[in-house]
């Protein structure tokens, strides 16, 4: 039954909205800014808005990044995607994420040092990640990391130095430049812990990529070991198509954290940890896994049959914002050539590029809008280059701190800003008395299953089995 009648008014100066509650008959004109109304005006119908996953919120303004889902269309500050990919770096991409403008010459310079400068870190964060086990994941170890980091500096934790101190741009400077400036060194040394390898301090004589390439496989050539040009130029533009992708699940974890005003290490660890997610920043993962376990050509269509029942997800494919190519995938699909040239072909390619031939002419695939994401052929690229599946989620982290940060930054400045606190539809008990719920024994229900040990679980992974994946 409707019981809100809503007309919208296009008359000239008039972007309004007309909002009949038909169970009283009283009416209000809502103001339309921006294709937005505010969602507190319900309150005067004593309604709020039900938006479970957020499908029609907006949440803040935004200057970081646009994006056009129906058109495939992404822009860092107002710059297309596919520019910044041809002709920038990711260093420069950070820095126009991070301050609005792409940098001149010296300061890229400048900018550049200043990260390389960064990128030492405490020797606690070192003694930290010799404590892990051998086979932890290495996103497990980032999301600690990160947290750990908050612990070294109290002196810019609002909790402790003032709920201010984030005001100050010095402040915020200092943690952007630590943070990103850290990223490389942390995951490179977690990688190491896991392959049993002493950690490779930073080069400062090499650019951003390049020094984690060599933070990660530097082996007895000492200083004098180059990462190949060709694989430090595909991962700079990878890491530029990963950078920033406006309200994702995890640049939203880090507002949302950010709104509590806790320190930015906590909230940059929360938000590692909502990218980890196999529907997020973990798809990279988990369609290197599928492919993997599809094996070849031939057991797509089975494959594709088990998908369209249910029963399995077309890891990379889908996009809540984009119903239609994602242009970061386009590029991906270039740059797979060039590192092939270099690494060789990587033989789950053609399980992948058949597998998106197929979805591509399926009508399941069609009718939902289904395209290959950014994930769907970068795991390739990240398997080709030698990097163990259990990293993949890493070299996304890595440049998205760039992302998170401005987001971060302009959460701080936003004047609009309110801590994030969203309302719930309660449909539980309504009250009833402790005496009485006690012995109102449940019959049936989770309680008595729990009670009977249906829950109960053995560990069917063993630690040997789980180290395998670790190639
Ligand atoms: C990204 C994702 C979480 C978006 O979710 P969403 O916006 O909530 O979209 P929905 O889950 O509502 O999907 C709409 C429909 O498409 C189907 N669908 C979405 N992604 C699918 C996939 N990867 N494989 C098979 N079916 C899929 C859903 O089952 C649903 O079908 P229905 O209408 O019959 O119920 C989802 O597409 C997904 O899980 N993709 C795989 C993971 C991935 O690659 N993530 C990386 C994103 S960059």
């Amino acid at each position: 039954m409707h019981r809100v009648a809503v007309v919208a008014n296009h008359v000239a100066g008039k972007d309004t909205l007309t909002v009949t509650d038909n169970r009283s008959g009283k009416s209000i004109e809502v103001k339309i800014k921006d294709s937005t109304i505010p969602a507190t005006d319900f309150k005067t119908f004593g309604l709020k808005t039900y938006d479970p996953g957020y499908m029609g919120t907006i949440c803040c303004t935004s200057k970081v990044s646009f994006i056009d889902g129906g058109k495939g269309i992404l822009r860092y500050r107002g710059i297309p995607i596919e520019q910044l990919a041809e002709k920038s770096t990711y260093p420069e991409v950070s820095f126009l994420l991070t301050y609005g403008e792409l940098p001149t010459k010296d300061q890229l310079v400048r900018w550049e040092k200043d990260l390389m400068r960064h990128a030492v870190v405490n020797a606690d964060l070192e003694a930290l990640i010799k404590t892990f086990r051998y086979n932890a994941h290495p996103v497990g170890m980032l999301v600690s990391i990160m947290a750990a980091m908050g612990t070294l500096y109290p002196e810019s934790n609002p909790a402790l130095a003032g709920q201010g101190i984030y005001k100050d741009r010095g402040v915020r400077n200092k943690e952007v430049l630590r943070i990103i400036g850290s990223a490389t060194t942390v995951s490179a040394m977690c990688y190491r812990h896991r392959m049993g390898l002493p950690f490779i301090q930073p080069n400062p004589d090499l650019g951003y990529t390049e020094n984690f390439l060599y933070m990660m496989d530097c082996g007895h050539e000492g200083p004098s070991y180059k990462p190949n040009p060709v694989l430090v130029q595909a991962l700079d533009i990878l890491f530029m198509l990963h950078a920033e992708h406006e309200l994702n699940c995890s640049t939203s974890a880090m507002r949302h954290l950010a709104s509590s005003n806790v320190d930015v290490y906590t909230a940059a660890s929360a938000a590692t940890g909502a990218l980890y997610g196999p529907r997020h920043g973990g798809a990279n993962e988990a369609v290197l896994r599928m492919l993997v376990k599809i094996g070849s050509v031939d057991k797509i269509p089975e494959f594709i049959k088990n998908v369209k029942e249910g029963k399995e997800k077309l890891m990379g494919f889908g996009h809540r914002v984009y119903k239609n190519f994602d242009p970061r995938a386009k590029i991906v699909r270039t740059i797979c050539d060039k590192v092939f040239a270099v690494t060789g072909k990587e033989p789950l390619l053609d399980v992948a590029m058949e597998l998106e031939k197929i979805a591509l002419s399926d009508e399941y695939f069609i009718k939902r809008k289904l395209y290959p994401n950014v994930d769907f052929y970068s795991g390739l690229i990240y398997k080709a280059m030698g990097f163990p599946t259990d990293m993949f989620t890493v070299l996304f982290a890595i440049p998205r701190f760039s992302g998170w940060l401005a987001h971060w930054q302009e959460w701080t400045t936003d004047p609009e800003n309110r801590i994030y606190r969203p309302f719930q539809n309660y449909q539980g008990y309504g009250e009833r008395a402790y005496d009485a719920a006690k012995s109102a024994t449940p019959v049936g229900g989770d309680a008595t299953a729990y009670a009977r040990g249906s829950f109960e679980r053995r560990r069917d992974v063993s630690l040997s089995d789980m180290g395998k994946t670790y190639k």
